[in-house]
């Protein structure tokens, strides 16, 4: 496994003593290597980044589209106090969001639980998962640039190129990335507020996998989705809605 000049360069952009931020060229995911490593005795905070990804995987067993020099595949191994994928992934959405809009000058909204819209676009996904040594593998891929989509995702999905107008710097991406998670404190909820305001589906007709159609009435601080369905409401803890775009 060749580790990549680059990840000096990012190691020192973020603060970062260099051996703590590893870059590779091609791997199969990021998120199932770091936990490997975990498992090895990694320690929290390591960051691994590849240039591309052979199995990328998202949420809900789905694949990551990760060809080379058209995304930050990224990821980052967390210990906190207590273990919760939901939050995790929240605060990831809320950070990625952060460092999009102060880097690039792009507002994205967020699609919940874990995904990243540019309009009617997705532009970022985020995949949290528990490494079982009381560690978690926070993994996040952000589409840079316009790229050969597959037919299925060319109509879904964007890249901060497309939006800007501008081939972005990963790198800088990956460093702003770093140093926001390095002070973000792991067991609050108070990322929760700007959740909410950078959220599309608040106060929007959904659908939820069974065809059903309810109002997304809140966000709780757990980061259940509250929806209204015939009078009552109800809270979805995991899973995924989808919108039908007017
Ligand atoms: C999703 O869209 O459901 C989540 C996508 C998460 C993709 C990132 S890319 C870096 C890390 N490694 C992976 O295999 N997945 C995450």
């Amino acid at each position: 496994m060749e580790i990549k000049k680059e990840s000096a360069a990012i190691a020192s952009m973020a603060g970062r003593a260099s051996e703590s931020v590893l870059v590779l060229d091609e791997i199969g995911s990021t998120n199932t290597e770091l936990k490997r490593m975990a498992r090895e005795g990694g320690e929290a905070g390591l960051v691994l980044i590849a240039d591309s990804q052979s199995a990328g995987r998202g949420r809900l067993g789905r694949s990551f589209f990760s060809p080379a020099r058209s995304g930050l595949y990224f990821s980052i191994l967390l210990k906190p106090k207590t273990l919760d994928a939901g939050r995790l992934t929240t605060m990831a959405a809320v950070v990625t969001s952060d460092a999009v809009s102060s880097l690039f000058g792009i507002e994205v909204g967020i699609k919940w639980v874990n995904d990243l819209f540019f309009g009617k676009k997705k532009l970022c996904g985020i995949l949290a998962e528990g490494v079982g040594n009381g560690m978690a593998v926070l993994g996040i891929g952000i589409n840079l640039e316009r790229t050969a989509f597959p037919p299925e995702l060319a109509e879904l999905a964007t890249s901060i190129e497309e939006i800007s107008g501008e081939k972005p710097s990963r790198n800088q991406l990956a460093a702003e990335l770093i140093m926001r998670l390095d002070k973000i404190d792991l067991e609050s909820n108070s990322h929760m507020e700007e959740y909410r305001r950078r959220s599309i589906l608040l106060g929007q007709e959904v659908f939820l996998p069974s065809g059903e159609r309810v109002l997304v009435r809140d966000i709780a601080d757990s980061g259940a989705l509250v929806v209204e369905k015939d009078g009552r409401l109800t809270e979805l803890a995991t899973g995924e809605v989808s919108v039908r775009w007017q």
